[in-house]
């Protein structure tokens, strides 16, 4: 029985119309993350930071799963063995496409909370710098976001995941943004199997056992199809 972690990046939601981060054309080739990814950003300018959330949070309330997502729901509704999503997306699609079992590592788009008291609560669609946290009443209502120079949430529980796994699986993400981009070295160094699935060649190859060249809604339904098929279950 084989305990699988996959760990998800942009590129899973890139053919749902949500933009990638460092592609050609990406998010953070459009617009400058040290201005809008960071809790000095938010403090400098919390509207400018706001309206960049509102606008990803309207293109992923408007976006569907796509054929990835749904297969890796169907595996992990399917295999023997446990199956892990750890995600750096904070868009929903993995749970609206069925998944359960999914750690959000950078945060929640959908999500808002206070700067100041750390309530949570369902984010508008719309949120701005005027908007009263409903915990303290201050007005330091923020997207829950992991920014650039905080801590990625479930880091323990992540940890623990992969170091009792048989397969770690990387799916559309560049590997540039730590601590996940380090998953892949930690997991090889436990002498776990390694495969990577991307539109293009991992930059560090070395450090996967296989690799699955192409876009992701052709190849993860395809490598779910291979794992279920050698479970004899499909
Ligand atoms: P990146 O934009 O860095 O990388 C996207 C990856 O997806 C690249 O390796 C592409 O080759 C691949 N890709 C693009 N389209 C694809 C497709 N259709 N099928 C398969 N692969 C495809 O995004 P991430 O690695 O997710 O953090 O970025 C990590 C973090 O950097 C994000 O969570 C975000 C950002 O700063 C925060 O905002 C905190
Ligand atoms: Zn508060």
């Amino acid at each position: 029985m084989t305990n699988i972690v996959i760990l998800t990046g942009a590129g899973i939601s890139a053919e749902s119309g949500l933009g990638t981060f460092r592609d050609k054309g990406g998010l953070w080739a459009k617009f400058n993350p040290a201005e809008l990814a960071s809790p000095r950003a938010f403090a400098e300018n919390p509207a400018r930071v706001h309206e960049f959330y509102n606008m990803r949070r309207e293109n992923c309330v408007a976006s569907s799963p796509n054929a990835a997502h749904l297969a890796l729901a169907r595996l992990e509704q399917n295999h023997l063995g446990r199956v892990l999503i750890v995600t750096q997306n904070v868009d929903d699609l993995h749970m609206r496409a069925g998944s359960v079992n999914v750690l959000q590592m950078h945060g929640d788009l959908l999500q808002a909370k206070c700067a100041k008291c750390d309530v949570k609560w369902r984010a508008a669609l719309v949120m701005s710098k005027e908007d009263y946290c409903p915990g303290c009443g201050s007005q330091s209502c923020r997207p829950d976001i992991v920014w650039f120079g905080e801590s990625p949430y479930h880091m323990a529980a992540i940890r623990t995941a992969i170091s009792a796994c048989d397969l770690f699986v990387v799916i559309g993400s560049s590997g540039s943004v730590y601590p996940a981009a380090g998953f892949v070295t930690a997991a090889r160094g436990l002498g776990i199997a390694t495969l990577s699935i991307n539109l293009e060649e991992p930059s560090r190859s070395a450090a996967f056992d296989h690799v699955m060249v192409g876009p992701a809604t052709q190849m993860v339904p395809r490598w779910v199809d291979q794992m279920l098929i050698r479970k004899g279950k499909k």
